[in-house]
C-alpha cells in the first residue's frame, strides 16, 4: 500500500514519466515554483528567486514551463535573438547577469501569437525544454510552473526531476484555502516543498513607511504551521516590480528580499 493510501488520501499510481536531461546538462537542482491559481505573481517569484541565486554567485537557470502564458523573457529582456543552436540542440538564452533561460517566447517569431496547443503538445514542448536543450552547468534551475493543478503541472512533475517546490500564494488564497490545492499537488507528486512566499502581503506607506495591510491581518504564519511549512518571504505590492518587470529590468530590482531562500537552497544539498 502506498503512504498516500495509509493516511486516507487518494490513491495515485506513481509510474516513471521522466525524461532524461540533454547530455551536456549538468544541473544540481531542480526547483518548481507552483500556484493554486494563476495570477499571483508565480513568475515574478521565480524570477527573484533566480535573482537571489544568481547574486549570490551560484550558476542558475529558469525553464519557464508555462508554455501558453510564458513572461519570463519580457521581465529579463531577453527575446529569440539572444537563443542560439544547432539541428541537434538549444542553447539558453542569458541575461545581463548571467541567469540562462528557455521559454516558448524564446522561440516564437511573434511573442503575441497565442500558444492554442492540446495538454499532450503542450507537455511536449516543456520536455523538449529538458532533453534538447543544453543548459551546461547549473547549480540552482527553477521552473515557472503552469498555474494550478491541473494536468499540464501534473504531466510537468512526472517529467522533471524536480527536487523541490516553492509554492506561491496571496492573501485572498491563504484564506480561500486555494494554497492548500497546491500544498496536496505537491504532496501527492511526493516532491518537498522548501517554503511558501505571500505574494501581495501588504502594502508599505511611501511616507511613513508602515505596513498596511488591505487583505485583514495576514494568516501567512498560521496556515504554514497547520501545514507545516517554512516562510520564505513576504513581498508588499510594490509598482517598483511592476515596472521593472515590464520594462526587462527585473535584474535590477532589489527592493524585496526572500530572505528564507537563505536557509531552505542550501538546506537542499
Ligand atoms: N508584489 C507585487 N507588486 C506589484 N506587482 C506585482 C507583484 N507581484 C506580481 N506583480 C505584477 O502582477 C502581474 C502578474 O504577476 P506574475 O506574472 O508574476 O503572476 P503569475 O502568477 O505568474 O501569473 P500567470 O498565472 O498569468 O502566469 C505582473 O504584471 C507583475 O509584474
Ligand atoms: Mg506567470
Amino acid at each position: 500500500m502506498s503512504e498516500n493510501n495509509k493516511e486516507g488520501k487518494i490513491p495515485m499510481p506513481t509510474p516513471n514519466f521522466k525524461v532524461d536531461a540533454n547530455p551536456g546538462s549538468h544541473v544540481k537542482k531542480m526547483i518548481a515554483v507552483v500556484s493554486g491559481k494563476g495570477g499571483v505573481g508565480k513568475s515574478s517569484v521565480t524570477g527573484m528567486c533566480a535573482m537571489w541565486s544568481v547574486r549570490k554567485g551560484y550558476r542558475t537557470g529558469i525553464l519557464d514551463a508555462d508554455v501558453t502564458g510564458p513572461s519570463i523573457p519580457k521581465m529579463f529582456g531577453v527575446g529569440p535573438e539572444d537563443v542560439s543552436g544547432t539541428d541537434q540542440v538549444l542553447y539558453p538564452a542569458q541575461t545581463q547577469t548571467g541567469i540562462k533561460i528557455m521559454s516558448m517566447n524564446l522561440l516564437m517569431t511573434d511573442e503575441n501569437q497565442p500558444v492554442v496547443w492540446r495538454a499532450p503538445v503542450i507537455t511536449g514542448a516543456i520536455k523538449q525544454f529538458w532533453t534538447d536543450v543544453e543548459w551546461g552547468d547549473v547549480d540552482y534551475m527553477f521552473v515557472d510552473m503552469p498555474p494550478g493543478t491541473g494536468d499540464v503541472p501534473l504531466t510537468v512533475f512526472q517529467s522533471l526531476p524536480i527536487d523541490g517546490i516553492i509554492v506561491v500564494t496571496t492573501p485572498q488564497d491563504l484564506v480561500s484555502m486555494i494554497v492548500k490545492k497546491a500544498v496536496n499537488m505537491a504532496k501527492i507528486m511526493n516532491v518537498p516543498i522548501l517554503g511558501i512566499v505571500e505574494n501581495m502581503s501588504y502594502v508599505r506607506c511611501p511616507h511613513c513607511g508602515e505596513e498596511i495591510h488591505i487583505f485583514g491581518e495576514s494568516q501567512l504564519e498560521k496556515i504554514a504551521e497547520e501545514e507545516g511549512l517554512k516562510v520564505i518571504g513576504r513581498l508588499p505590492i510594490d509598482p517598483a516590480l511592476t515596472a521593472a518587470c515590464d520594462s526587462g529590468l527585473a535584474e535590477y530590482y532589489e527592493n524585496e528580499q526572500l530572505e528564507g531562500l537563505d536557509t531552505v537552497l542550501p538546506a537542499l544539498e
